[in-house]
């Protein structure tokens, strides 16, 4: 378990969505929709919100299941979980503490996977990640997807360099003032601009057995919703 990445995020769930939506200018609310509609077209009734954090993705796909769909979400920060715990609709959801590196369920259990913002997390290094991504394609049943939303890299040089000054300016300095943690933002600050290309990412998914791997770009390109299918 990597404790850093544990403690940084243990440390943050009283703001962490209000620091998300000012910083994104509220687009990771309409990301997270987004991915949740994709993701609920691949039907099926047993989903699972990997790196749930405070709940939100999962409570948009817990919104938009029909009845009876078993909804599931994990994560191995217990305040992010019992922060997730008070959205409205969390009676519908299990929720279940664990790190993704080993998960506890059997082979073959879910329909669909799902996981907004935490690929970044989980990517400790290329190898690491496709190992992760391993361990999601393993619970996965045989036709079921993984839809990964993500930040990514602006395919233009000029809108990527005016996104990472971005970071570099503000994302630090505003999430450190609203949350008090110097290091969850440091971090973040850091991560984003180190990770892949869409183009990259669809590659480690492929890599991990996905087959059919097809991406979707936001706004420019500074974020990106994956699919690919267990087959
Ligand atoms: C940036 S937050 C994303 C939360 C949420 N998915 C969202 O869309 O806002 C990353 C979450 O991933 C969790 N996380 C990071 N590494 C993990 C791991 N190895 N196993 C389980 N959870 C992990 C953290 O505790 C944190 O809650």
């Amino acid at each position: 378990m990597n404790k850093g990445i544990q403690n940084i995020f243990s440390e943050v769930p009283e703001t962490y969505e209000l620091v998300n939506h000012i910083l994104t200018f509220g687009l990771d609310v309409v990301w997270r929709k987004r991915a949740a509609k994709v993701a609920a077209m691949a039907g099926g009734n047993r989903w699972i919100d990997m790196c749930s954090g405070t709940g939100e993705m999962v409570s948009n796909l817990s919104n938009i299941a029909t009845n009876g769909t078993q909804i599931f979400a994990t994560d191995f920060s217990l305040p992010m979980l019992n922060k997730a715990r008070l959205k409205p609709n969390a009676k519908h959801i299990k929720f279940v503490l664990s790190d993704i590196i080993k998960l506890p369920f059997q082979d073959d259990t879910f329909n669909l996977i799902s996981i907004s913002f935490a690929t970044r997390n989980i990517n400790l290094n290329r190898d690491i990640l496709i190992q992760n991504f391993k361990e999601f394609y393993r619970v996965l049943q045989p036709g079921g997807y993984l839809i990964n939303l993500e930040t990514s890299q602006p395919p233009y040089l000029l809108i990527r360099r005016l996104f990472h000054l971005y970071i570099r300016l503000f994302i630090k300095q505003i999430g450190r003032t609203i949350s008090g943690s110097g290091a969850g933002y440091e971090y973040l600050s850091r991560t984003i601009p180190l990770f892949y290309y869409a183009e990259e990412l669809a590659d480690i998914m492929h890599q991990a057995g996905f087959k059919c791997v097809s991406f979707q770009k936001l706004f420019f390109g500074v974020a990106a919703i994956h699919k690919g299918i267990k087959q």
